[in-house]
């Protein structure tokens, strides 16, 4: 998928106004910038004023003593404007960088509480990219465009002013010339926002192709899908050309307008300007003063097409990361929690689950009850919704119809952290993060003690890292030390039998072990599983046997509840499920 790709109406000032509440507590900064680099700029504009008094005065009159006065003053100017750049710098690096934080933790913060269902649909490079080039975009904007914007604005009605009072008529000529900028500047707008957003839309997609190509490099090598890959590469990398040479086709008709244009005035203010002086209603030092301060306009005018620019790619960086901060958290803690649960036994009261854009349910009205210390096996073909069922139960999703009950209580009545507290989690997947061993397996958790931490490495049969170079404190995952799969699961799995949660769900891996890890697992599962309520996805008989009771899900519904041997004996599908998985792992139907 492709993050929306609409062109917002909105203009870029109300969205940039959005900032306030990062920008708000760095006001005094802004201010401060602003105040310094509009100083600067008007300190620039007044020394063609004083040139023109050289010019009239000690220049005519050979004046030295009044020449000395006015290069001291122009002098004074001169240092005035080195130390406000100086003071503008450094109010830009705390402003600007302390928003850019400000903002990147929020961003964060939000998308850690977004539901798992956002993520379904968000692809990662577009998150990547609204964390990095978006935000980067954002605070070359606040410590520079915004602030130029400003006081090119504050120097050009300055110098305008100083113009019509020098010559009247030349002044009005110069105010002329603005007219064609002005619409030109409102085409440029429109055109641009639309092209850069574009462009922010096709770097996110790019960011998505490099990670998962990172991600994905044994299968794409192994698969010889270099050369297709390269292809598919180079055609999005060629579609961001395009959108980032359409911005500058954009940026250079501008600019061109704004080049010539104050060129063309110029020679009409010069000439007009010579005939003034001969006309004497305007002596050779005003035409001098004029002309200067004339030329310290070009540049204020010229730096508008990529002041613009600026803030129009910010504006619509504004747009990609409020798109992000403006999705609501759906799966939140309830107004008013339950006080607790009241024991563990875990209840499905019809409950039906259909994901965001599906189609169809994917679970129908299940019924189902996991009594307190029971262990519950659950059944059912592959995509019947088994991983699904167990994700409703820590509330990654919310049921779409019926209840989830635990310890009697409404799964969304109780906050998330009682909730997550009482029922652990372990899935298939063997995600691990980029840190220690010990980091991995702890997560952050309190009150687990190393022994908790040995405990769980013995169950789970991790022995191998105390054979790592650092034992627990080597780092594993992206950055760390590659492990291998079985390695990767043992140790996914030490995490999940980790502490002593009331409650356990456990989606197991279906890979195929052999006989003996297999034996082994099982009676690692075993352990963890005698002390808590359990739902347990089973693929294979001799998992089951650890259960229990065993649940077949099918169609979408709980299709039978007994023991192993109750199911074996009066429900076919069942057979014939167990059967299919025991080509895989022959460990015996009829133990
Ligand atoms: N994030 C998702 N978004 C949309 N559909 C999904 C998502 N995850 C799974 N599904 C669909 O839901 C069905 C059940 O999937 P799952 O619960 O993973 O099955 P099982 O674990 O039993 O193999 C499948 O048809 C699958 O394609
Ligand atoms: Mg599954």
């Amino acid at each position: 998928m492709t993050a929306p790709d609409q062109h917002h109406p909105t203009g870029a000032a109300s969205t940039l106004l959005r900032l306030r509440r990062w920008t708000g507590p760095h006001r005094r900064w802004f201010v401060l910038m602003i105040v310094t680099a509009s100083a600067a700029m008007l300190a620039q504009s007044f020394v063609p004023l004083v040139i023109g008094r050289v010019v009239d005065g000690p220049i005519r009159h050979h004046d030295r003593s009044g020449l000395l006065q006015l290069a001291a003053l122009a002098l004074v100017l001169g240092i005035a404007e080195a130390a406000l750049f100086w003071a503008r710098r450094r109010a830009m690096a705390d402003a600007a960088l302390g928003v850019e934080t400000d903002i990147r933790r929020d961003l964060y913060a939000h998308i850690q509480r977004l539901p798992v269902s956002f993520h379904d649909r968000f692809p990662s490079g577009q998150l990547v990219s609204r964390f990095t080039s978006d935000l980067s975009t954002l605070r070359r904007f606040l410590g520079f465009g915004f602030v130029f914007l400003i006081a090119n604005s504050v120097t050009t009605v300055v110098v305008l002013v100083l113009l019509l009072h020098i010559h009247l008529v030349l002044g009005m000529v110069v105010l002329a010339a603005m007219t064609p900028l002005v619409v030109g500047t409102r085409q440029f707008e429109l055109r641009y926002s639309r092209d850069a957003r574009r462009a922010q839309d096709l770097t996110g997609d790019l960011a998505t192709s490099v990670e998962e190509s990172a991600l994905g490099i044994r299968v794409i090598k192994s698969y010889g899908r270099r050369p297709y890959m390269l292809r598919l590469f180079l055609g999005e990398a060629e579609r961001l050309r395009g959108a980032e040479m359409r911005k500058l086709t954009t940026l250079g008709w501008f600019w061109a307008l704004l080049e010539g244009v104050p060129q063309l005035v110029l020679a009409a203010v010069v000439g007009g300007g010579v005939l003034a002086v001969a006309h004497g209603s305007i002596t050779l030092g005003g035409l001098v003063a004029f002309v200067t301060l004339y030329l310290r306009l070009i540049w204020p005018l010229i730096s508008l097409g990529w002041l613009l620019a600026i803030m129009q790619e910010a504006a619509s960086a504004t747009r990609r990361i409020f798109e992000v901060l403006d999705t609501p958290p759906t799966i939140l803690d309830p107004d008013v929690p339950a006080p607790a649960e009241r024991g563990t036994a875990v209840r499905f009261d019809n409950v039906r689950f259909r994901f965001a854009d599906a189609e169809t349910d994917v679970l129908r009205g299940v019924d189902l009850e996991i009594r307190a210390g029971e262990t519950m096996a659950l059944v059912g073909a592959v995509g019947s919704g088994k991983t699904t069922l167990t994700a409703l139960v820590p509330r990654l999703y919310d049921v779409t119809g019926g209840r989830l009950l635990l310890g009697g209580v409404d799964v969304r009545d109780l906050t998330l952290d009682q909730l997550r507290h009482a029922v652990t989690t372990a899935f298939e997947d063997a995600t691990l993060f980029s840190a220690s061993v010990r980091e991995n397996l702890v997560l952050g958790r309190a009150g687990i003690s190393d022994a908790d931490v040995a405990e769980a490495i013995e169950v789970a049969q991790a022995d191998f890292v105390h054979e790592l170079p650092f034992g627990l404190e080597t780092r594993i995952g992206e950055q760390g030390l590659s492990l291998s799969g079985g390695q990767r699961q043992r140790l996914a799995r030490a995490r999940a039998v980790l502490g002593r949660p009331r409650g356990r769900v456990i989606d197991d891996p279906r890979s195929a072990h052999d006989v003996h890890t297999q034996s082994h697992l099982e009676s690692a599962l075993r352990r963890v599983l005698s002390s808590t309520t359990a739902l347990l996805v089973a693929h294979r008989p001799s998992t089951v046997l650890l259960a229990d009771r065993v649940a077949l899900l099918q169609d979408g519904r709980i299709a039978a509840v007994g023991t192993h041997r109750e199911l074996l004996d009066t429900v076919p599908a069942y057979r014939e499920l167990l059967a299919q998985s025991s080509e895989l792992a022959p460990a015996g139907l009829a133990r």
